[in-house]
């Protein structure tokens, strides 16, 4: 069976598929092995009764990769697909009821790279009979929000330009959109250690973990474990057209960065200190690393986005936090993930 499962060759799999979708919708997940397409494809993979509800696609470049495989081992339909195929995103989403679009702006770095691979996902599941919902992993709007003053934070444009391609130019497919905002993740200080997370000052004893942004200690950063997506996603594709063409903030904390700081420190055990640097310092420390000039500029706007206010979280009525839609889930906090998470490649 899994043979069949990782097999490139789709009409097999199409063929193999059809029966079972005539009970249960086929969730479609773009991105499967990354931090968000993984744990969305996995919960519905396991959790007894999304699995018996739904049956899973899972996307990604390279079927024969462990986390494609272990997918696969659950029971989801493996397929190749790269964004940058218009043939494989066609194929990809045939006979979807409902999909999970995200694109992954880290792998292509330009706005222009981003928008043409989310437009084959508009486009293709503009075109489809059976879609029902479609779930867009979106950004709140940066120059919006700045009043034109951060025009550069290229992430955010992408999805917002992709959310303007999908008004515009497929209507009917924007009418089924829900949009959701994932906070930043918790992980970003271990992935990302360099532009976000405490450095090691290995001068003092013992070490001091110095955390260096360009705003004051007291800026909130929204944040969540993107492992909770899983009962989102499903409560998502439950509530009919309720969240359609709103926007979902996906948060579980609002702390400030000192907050932050001071349980990374009690729970790890180790001298911590924030430090407010100027933010063309924060560039010349990005530069240095070897970033390039716009993915420079790109963080730094961002993260003087965020020194203006927690805008993950605004008040708008098109704006929907993802507690009042699980009030009872129980969200990992940063304070768990400090303790469970490996540290060991900062440490
Ligand atoms: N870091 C944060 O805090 C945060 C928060 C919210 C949203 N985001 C956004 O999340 C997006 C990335 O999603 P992620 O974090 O889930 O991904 P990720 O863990 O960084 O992994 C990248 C994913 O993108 C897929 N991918 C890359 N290029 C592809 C291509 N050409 N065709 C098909 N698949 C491709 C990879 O699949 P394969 O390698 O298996 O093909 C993999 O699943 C970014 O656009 C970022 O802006 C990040």
């Amino acid at each position: 069976m899994k043979s069949i499962l990782c097999s490139a060759d789709h009409s097999a799999l199409t063929q193999y598929f059809s029966y079972d979708t005539m009970d249960r919708r086929l969730v479609v997940i773009f991105t499967a092995t990354g931090n968000q397409g993984y744990p969305i494809a996995k919960y519905f993979l396991q959790d007894p009764i999304a699995k018996s509800h739904y049956v899973v696609r899972a996307l990604t470049r390279d079927v024969t990769k462990p986390l494609a495989l272990e997918l696969a081992a659950l029971g989801a339909e493996v397929v190749k697909c790269d964004l940058d195929s218009e043939q494989d995103v066609n194929s990809a989403v045939a006979r979807a009821h409902a999909i999970y679009a995200n694109t992954d702006f880290w792998s292509v770095y330009t706005v222009e790279g981003e928008v043409a691979q989310g437009r084959r996902i508009l486009s293709a599941a503009s075109t489809l009979p059976t879609l029902e919902v479609f779930i867009q992993s979106s950004f709140p709007n940066a120059v919006e929000l700045s009043n034109g003053q951060f025009k550069n934070v290229l992430h955010y444009n992408a999805k917002n330009e992709l959310n303007e391609i999908s008004k515009t130019q497929f209507p009917t497919l924007w009418n089924k959109t829900i949009c959701i905002w994932v906070g930043y993740y918790y992980s970003n200080w271990i992935k990302f250690n360099y532009p976000f997370g405490p450095q090691k000052d290995s001068s003092t004893s013992p070490p001091t973990y110095v955390l260096a942004k360009p705003y004051p200690s007291s800026t909130i950063f929204a944040s969540v474990n993107p492992d909770d997506l899983g009962p989102a996603i499903n409560a998502l594709l439950k509530s009919g057209t309720t969240y359609m063409r709103k926007n979902i903030s996906f948060l579980a904390e609002e702390q400030t960065d000192a907050e932050r700081l001071e349980i990374f420190g009690t729970t790890l055990g180790v001298r911590t200190i924030f430090q407010e640097i100027e933010p063309e310092e924060y560039s010349k420390k990005m530069a240095e690393a070897g970033m390039p000039p716009h993915i420079v500029q790109n963080v730094t706007e961002q993260l003087l986005l965020i020194r203006t206010g927690n805008y993950m979280a605004q008040k708008r009525d098109d704006i929907i936090p993802i507690r009042d839609i699980l009030p009872e889930y129980r969200f990992k906090s940063w304070q768990e993930y400090v303790k469970e998470a490996d540290w060991s490649s900062i440490l």
